[in-house]
This record gives C-alpha cells, sequence and structure tokens, in this order.
C-alpha cells in the first residue's frame, strides 16, 4: 500500500517539537543503527538539541560539504536523509544517510526520499557517486538500497562506532551511469511509485 506523498526539504529550526517527537518515542529502533555521539539519548535528541543539529547542518550546506533534508510524509516531518561528506574535483562523491520514523516504515518512505535525494544529487549538484554504508545485519535499510539498484562494493571491517561496539559496514554505491533516466523515474515505471 503506497504510504502518501513523499517529500524532502531543508530541515528549519521550527522542526525541533516534532523532530524531537519522533526521536525520544523511536529511542530504541533507531539507536541500534545509528553512529554512537557523545552524551545521553534523551539530551541529544531533546527539542533544545535541534538548534544545534540544525544550526551545524545549516553551516555545513552552506560550505557545500552537506546536503541536509526532513522528509515529510503528507507534511508531517517522518525523518531525515542527509547526503555529507560532499567532495568535489575529480572524486565528485558524497554518501547518504537516512533514518524514518517506525510508525511510518514498511511504505516506501525511505526508498522515495532515498531517491529524491540521490537525484538531487545527480541532476542538481553534479555529482557522480553516491555511497551508503550499512550494517549487514541492517536488512531493512539494505532492502531500501537494494530497491534502488545500489551494487554492493565491498566490506568495511569495524568502520563505525553503532551501539557499543565497532561494526563491520557492507559499502553499496550508485553512479551516474547506473541510472541514466533517474532513480525517481524507475520506482515510477516499476510501479513502485507515482508523481503527483
Ligand atoms: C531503514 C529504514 C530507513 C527503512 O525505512 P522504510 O521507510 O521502512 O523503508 P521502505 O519502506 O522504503 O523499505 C523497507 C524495506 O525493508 C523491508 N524490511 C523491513 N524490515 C525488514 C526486515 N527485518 N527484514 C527484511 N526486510 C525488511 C520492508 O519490507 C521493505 O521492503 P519491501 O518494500 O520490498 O517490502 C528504517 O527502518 C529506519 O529508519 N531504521 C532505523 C535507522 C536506520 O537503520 N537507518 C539506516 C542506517 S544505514
Amino acid at each position: 500500500m503506497p504510504a502518501g506523498v513523499v517529500e524532502l526539504r531543508v530541515p528549519r529550526l521550527f522542526d525541533a517539537r516534532a523532530w524531537s517527537r519522533v526521536r525520544l518515542r523511536d529511542r530504541a529502533y533507531l539507536e541500534n543503527w545509528e553512529p554512537a555521539a557523545p552524551g545521553a539519548w534523551g539530551e541529544r535528541n531533546s527539542p533544545s538539541a535541534w538548534l544545534g543539529q540544525w544550526s551545524t547542518l545549516r553551516a555545513l550546506a552552506r560550505r557545500g560539504a552537506t546536503l541536509p533534508f526532513v522528509i515529510t510524509l503528507d507534511g508531517r516531518l517522518v525523518g531525515q536523509v542527509t547526503v555529507g561528506n560532499v567532495v568535489r574535483g575529480s572524486l565528485c562523491s558524497a554518501w547518504v544517510g537516512y533514518w524514518v520514523a517506525a510508525d511510518a516504515a514498511g511504505g516506501g518512505v525511505a526508498t522515495a526520499a532515498t531517491a529524491l535525494a540521490v537525484d538531487h544529487c545527480f541532476v542538481d549538484a553534479g555529482l557522480h557517486r553516491v555511497e551508503a554504508t550499512v550494517r549487514p545485519e541492517n536488512a531493512a535499510s539494505l532492502a531500501v538500497l537494494g530497491k534502488l539498484g545500489f551494487r554492493q562494493e565491498g566490506l568495511f571491517r569495524r568502520y563505525l562506532d553503532v551501539a557499543g561496539g565497532w561494526r563491520d559496514h557492507l559499502c553499496l554505491a550508485l553512479t551516474t551511469e547506473d541510472i541514466p533516466t533517474g532513480l525517481v523515474n524507475r520506482l515510477v515505471a516499476g510501479g513502485k511509485a507515482s508523481l503527483v
């Protein structure tokens, strides 16, 4: 069943309460997959913590190092997609990361949001390659990347500090040559999404 209307927009300061409400409620579901960070979950996901997150994302975006988005579903904030470590020159590459609220999961939201972000990277931001790193145990995230045609390129041993340990991560990637007509068009052509 289609989840609803999925859109990306820039993060705003007034997202604090909606962002924090989801992050505090979904701690158990999110924490197992997200990189470790200083401070307790409750502190770094409180409404006041959003100010720091938002201003960091905004500063990185202004430098062209990051493309930050919030995901909305029928207008409601349900997650984030972040394109980070944007490198220009002969690499023209970045990573993409995402999370979606538990009560919005399973309806194709992350797939649609990641497709929108990758198309933006390739069409508007002039990147050539986007990669994602995922724990092999994260079946839902691997399913998202699989539906989008990300290619598995390798395994990074003890790559990232997640949930109390240095975790192996699979590296998956797409380059512009893989999707000449774009990811959103591919989802629509495959009957997995429609344009409104
Ligand atoms: C990973 C995540 C973003 C997926 O969001 P989502 O909106 O549910 O994703 P989609 O609905 O687009 O696709 C999820 C797919 O995974 C599948 N899936 C979900 N849980 C699964 C599981 N335990 N085993 C196998 N497949 C699973 C779903 O069935 C769906 O595939 P389908 O469309 O073929 O049925 C979300 O689960 C999440 O935020 N998890 C916590 C944070 C996280 O893992 N972030 C990514 C770090 S790399």
